[in-house]
Formats: C-alpha cells, sequence, structure tokens
C-alpha cells in the first residue's frame, strides 16, 4: 500500500481527497455511506458571520456534463457551525477546513477570529463566490482586493489560511501571487465559473439569479490548466478542485500540481466519489510504483 499521507501548509491529511465545500455540507448526510474518517478532511459549507437564506430558487440548473448553482452561501452562521456542526466534526477523525465567507474585510477577519479557539484545523477563505453581491468574487477578482483581505485575516487568524481563488480572471497566475505575498498560507482553485442557461420557451433563464457558477466535469481541463499555471506561479501549496469526478482526474491534478484534490459535484451523483477515489489512488500507486503520492505532485513534463 502507497503512503497516501499529504501535507498542506503544515496539516498532514491522511489521504489527499477532501469533500469541497458546499457539496457535503457538515458530512451528516454522508455518514450512512461511509465513515468520515476514510476521508483526508472535508471542507465545510461556506460560514458566515450572520445566517443567511441564500438566493431565491430555482438555482440549480443542469449542463452537458456540469452543473449550474447560485445557491448565494446558503448557511446557518458562524454560532451555529461551532455550537452544533463543529463538536460533531471534531469526533470523526479527519481534518476539517473551514471555509468562510464574509460581505466586507473586516468580517473575513472577525470570521477568522472568532474561529481561532475552535478545533478547525485549517481556514478557507472564499474571495470567490460568484453568487453574492458583496464579498465573494468582488474580492477575488481583483489583485489588490484579494491580497487587502488576505493581509486583513492572515493579521489575525492563528490557523494556517487557504484562500479559494476565481476562475473569472484574466490572469489567475497574477491573483495567486497577490494573494501569496499578501500572506497566504495555500490555495485553493478552482471556484466555479460563472456560466447561464435560459428556457427557451419562457426566454427566461433557468436560475433565478439568472447566472450562477458552472462545476463539474465540463470545468475539469480549466482547473488543470489554472493548478499548472498557478503552480508554476508561486511557492505555496494548492489544492486543486473543479471537475475531478475518479482517481485519474485527481492523479492528472496532482501531476498540474495540486498537494491534494478537493471533490466537489461528483459527490451529487455519487456519494461514495471520494472513497473511490481514495482506493483508486492506492490501486494506481501501486501499479506504477509510487511509494508516496506527493512523489506525483507537479510532475507534468509540458512539451
Ligand atoms: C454558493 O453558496 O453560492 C456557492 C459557494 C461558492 O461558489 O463559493
Amino acid at each position: 500500500m502507497a503512503d497516501l499521507r499529504v501535507t498542506v501548509a503544515g496539516v498532514e491529511f491522511k489521504n489527499p481527497v477532501i469533500p469541497a465545500s458546499g457539496t457535503f455540507g457538515y458530512g451528516r448526510e454522508y455518514e450512512q455511506f461511509y465513515p468520515l474518517s476514510r476521508l483526508g478532511g472535508l471542507s465545510t459549507k461556506g460560514t458566515t458571520l450572520l445566517p443567511r437564506q441564500g438566493n431565491p430558487g430555482p438555482r440549480i440548473a443542469e449542463t452537458p456534463s456540469g452543473m449550474l448553482n447560485s445557491v448565494g452561501l446558503q448557511n446557518g452562521g458562524v454560532r451555529k457551525f461551532l455550537d452544533y456542526e463543529l463538536p460533531n466534526l471534531l469526533q470523526k477523525d479527519t481534518r476539517i477546513v473551514a471555509n468562510i465567507a464574509g460581505s466586507t474585510i473586516e468580517e473575513c477577519a472577525q470570521l477568522a477570529e472568532i474561529l481561532n479557539g475552535s478545533g478547525v484545523d485549517m481556514i478557507e477563505l472564499n474571495i470567490s463566490c460568484p453568487n453574492v453581491k458583496q464579498g465573494g468574487a468582488a474580492f477575488g477578482t481583483d489583485c489588490c482586493v484579494a491580497a487587502e483581505v488576505t493581509s486583513a485575516v492572515k493579521k489575525v487568524s492563528e490557523k494556517p489560511l487557504m484562500v479559494k481563488l476565481s476562475p473569472n480572471v484574466t490572469s489567475i497566475a497574477e491573483i495567486a501571487k497577490a494573494v501569496e505575498a499578501a500572506g497566504a498560507d495555500a490555495l485553493s482553485l478552482i471556484n466555479t465559473i460563472l456560466g447561464m442557461r435560459i428556457d427557451i420557451s419562457t426566454r427566461r433563464p433557468i436560475l433565478k439569479n439568472n447566472v450562477g457558477g458552472l462545476s463539474g466535469p465540463a470545468v475539469f481541463p480549466v482547473a488543470v490548466r489554472m493548478v499548472w499555471q498557478v503552480y508554476n506561479a508561486v511557492s505555496i501549496p494548492i489544492m486543486g478542485m473543479g471537475g475531478i469526478s475518479c482517481c485519474e482526474d485527481a492523479i492528472e491534478m496532482m501531476m498540474a500540481g495540486a498537494s491534494a484534490v478537493q471533490v466537489g459535484a461528483a459527490i451529487f451523483s455519487d456519494p461514495y466519489a471520494p472513497v473511490k477515489i481514495i482506493d483508486g489512488m492506492d490501486r494506481w500507486c501501486d501499479e506504477n510504483g509510487v511509494k508516496n503520492i506527493s512523489e506525483i505532485v507537479g510532475t507534468v513534463r509540458p512539451w
């Protein structure tokens, strides 16, 4: 058996597979399928300071090889996360990545400060949600603002800080460099790609929000390209995500430069996807003479 352990920003994960924020809730619904201890970790649904209802529906639309969502960061707020969700998660013998999102820079810093005293292993600062009017992608699509919010959170946070980047930019490498310079310990990418579907019988957008974020296998090549570009631009580790649905996708993403991977939309059609990927990686390593999965990170040989 290969050694699947990976370390990201000083945090050791027992394997490199982590369900992505917003696709796994807080794990409760998935425990009927397998123990959460099988997972390298999990990234919790984006937590805001106060509870949010999210956007009005419809907020999901199917697309070829993917889906659009415009959820709008529905969640119970950081108090509910700390009092109700986290105590349960901390018993699961897996790493907990707390995804946080603020409408203002101050709110992001406040969230990080609140989480200092908690048992979460890492903060994932979401500066890339395309479905909210304040914060979200507005933070993550401008180098200066992305750096400002990263630096504000880094100043107060006692946890390793990973920043989740938006693909809806001209140069993701430039944003990544700005965020690294501002103190991020790791990066995660990509969040969803802004998209739109129209019902031609009503001539109305399918999503009530008109637009939403595209995820699923359709975005996978874009995600691989962006992870590779960012890997070549920064020195901090990357969690790669975007359309990963099988072990081969995860291996490809790691060869592009990801130290670990997050699995998102695939979980909606197959709740077992993360554990199938973990088992598949183990087999792949044995078949390919790889003793430690970290050996493959960034090993793509460009022409
Ligand atoms: C959402 O809740 O709208 C999705 C979160 C995200 O894309 O960051």
